[in-house]
């Protein structure tokens, strides 16, 4: 049998160089556990757009869709801002998460018991916060139509249109509860039910599939400003979260930000199975391409090298890996190894990053 294969599409900024950090642990896997992958790479964003004209090639595209798993760096920078929008380098991840159909879109927001004292919020708010939310990740108004700018009496108007098929909430509300079966079995939905239709239909059916196909799991909703208060007040209330593409994308970096560092969190975007009964996959860190320190070595490779121990987890079966390489992340963090993102204001020595990539893989050693 051929190995699994990777495409790697490390983008924009500090994509490339987080993403080094991950060939290297990529390399040990095949070194030291036998398990080889066969990785190939290209463009994605802004550097495919000065290649081609394009934030992503049809042929990028298509070798996307043939991967067992794809690992994405980051888009954008300030050089792209003025682009046409439809060249804009976020195109390409909206075409590759739209052509793949990637419409589960997983986002864990968990605080490391060595960076607790990062949140803005109190220590005890914030210790032990495990939430994994799940935002749909293909429609809603991300991609609804009619959307546009248009012209009407003498003035522009701008058009965006929240859509949700029936189909596509249950799909994204079983992804949800799947998941909760494996961790604390609570979902709590959300959407805004009291001003919109899609939110009237979203708490329809996501109460249809639990009662139908999981009423073991716990299930409550709760309109979606209100679940952002929530969040900030008290968020281990919650276990998975699911809910849809706009609202998610704004939850999802406030979970974010409540565990003291976007630098340390990764992200699945998983579609339907494949022939190998592999789900289609998409691998990223939460962090954008952070144009304002790239190339220095001071980016930290933690969210990217998580991604890819979600990647050994969904797409490769290899949970057992997966916990080895989150647990030495862990324990770099416990030791005090810092990338600059990652000293409190007592300050302290931060590392690079690839010293912190070679923290890691040590620490990877040290777990045979
Ligand atoms: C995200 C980002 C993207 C989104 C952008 C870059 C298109 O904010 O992945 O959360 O809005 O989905
Ligand atoms: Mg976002």
């Amino acid at each position: 049998m051929s190995n699994p294969s990777i495409l790697i599409l490390a983008g924009d900024g500090i994509g490339p160089e987080v993403m080094g950090e991950v060939k290297k642990i990529i390399t040990w896997y095949g070194d030291k556990r036998d398990l080889a992958f066969d990785v190939s790479e290209d463009l994605v964003g802004g550097c495919a757009y000065d290649k081609y004209g394009t934030p992503l090639h049809d042929d990028t595209m298509a070798k996307a869709q043939d991967v067992d798993a794809v690992l994405l760096g980051a888009v954008g920078g300030p050089q792209y801002d003025n682009l046409d929008f439809s060249v804009k380098p976020e195109r390409g991840l909206l075409r590759l998460r739209k052509e793949m159909d990637l419409f589960s879109n997983l986002r864990p927001a968990q605080c490391f018991d060595a960076l607790a004292d990062f949140s803005s919020l109190k220590k005890d708010v914030v210790a032990g916060l495990d939430i994994m939310i799940v935002r749909e990740l293909t429609s809603g108004i991300y991609f609804g139509e009619p959307r546009g700018i248009i012209e009407e009496g003498n003035e522009r108007v701008g058009i965006n249109t929240q859509r949700y098929t029936e189909s596509e909430i249950a799909r994204v509300a079983r992804s949800a509860f799947e998941l909760a079966r494996k961790r604390g079995n609570k979902v709590c939905s959300m959407e805004k039910a009291n001003v919109m239709e899609s939110g009237i239909l979203w708490r329809q059916v996501v109460t249809e599939v639990h009662d139908a196909e999981y009423p073991d799991v716990e299930l409550s909703h709760m309109y979606a400003d209100a679940g952002a208060m929530q969040l900030c007040r008290w968020p281990k209330q919650f276990d998975v979260i699911v809910t849809d593409n706009l609202f998610g994308d704004l939850l999802s970096d406030a979970a974010a930000m409540l565990t003291g560092s976007l630098g340390m969190l990764p992200s699945a975007s998983l579609g339907a199975p494949m022939e190998n009964g592999r789900p289609k996959a998409l691998y990223e860190p939460v962090h954008g391409s952070a144009p304002d320190i790239a190339g220095q070595g001071k980016a930290n490779p933690i969210a990217c090298i998580l991604s890819f121990a979600m990647a050994l987890r969904y797409s490769f079966d290899q949970g057992a890996e997966a916990d080895r390489l989150e647990q030495a992340v862990e324990k770099v963090l416990a030791d005090g190894v810092r990338t600059a993102d990652l000293l409190g204001p007592e300050g302290g020595v931060p590392v690079s990053t690839s010293e912190m990539g070679d923290k890691i893989i040590a620490a990877l050693d040290a777990s045979l």
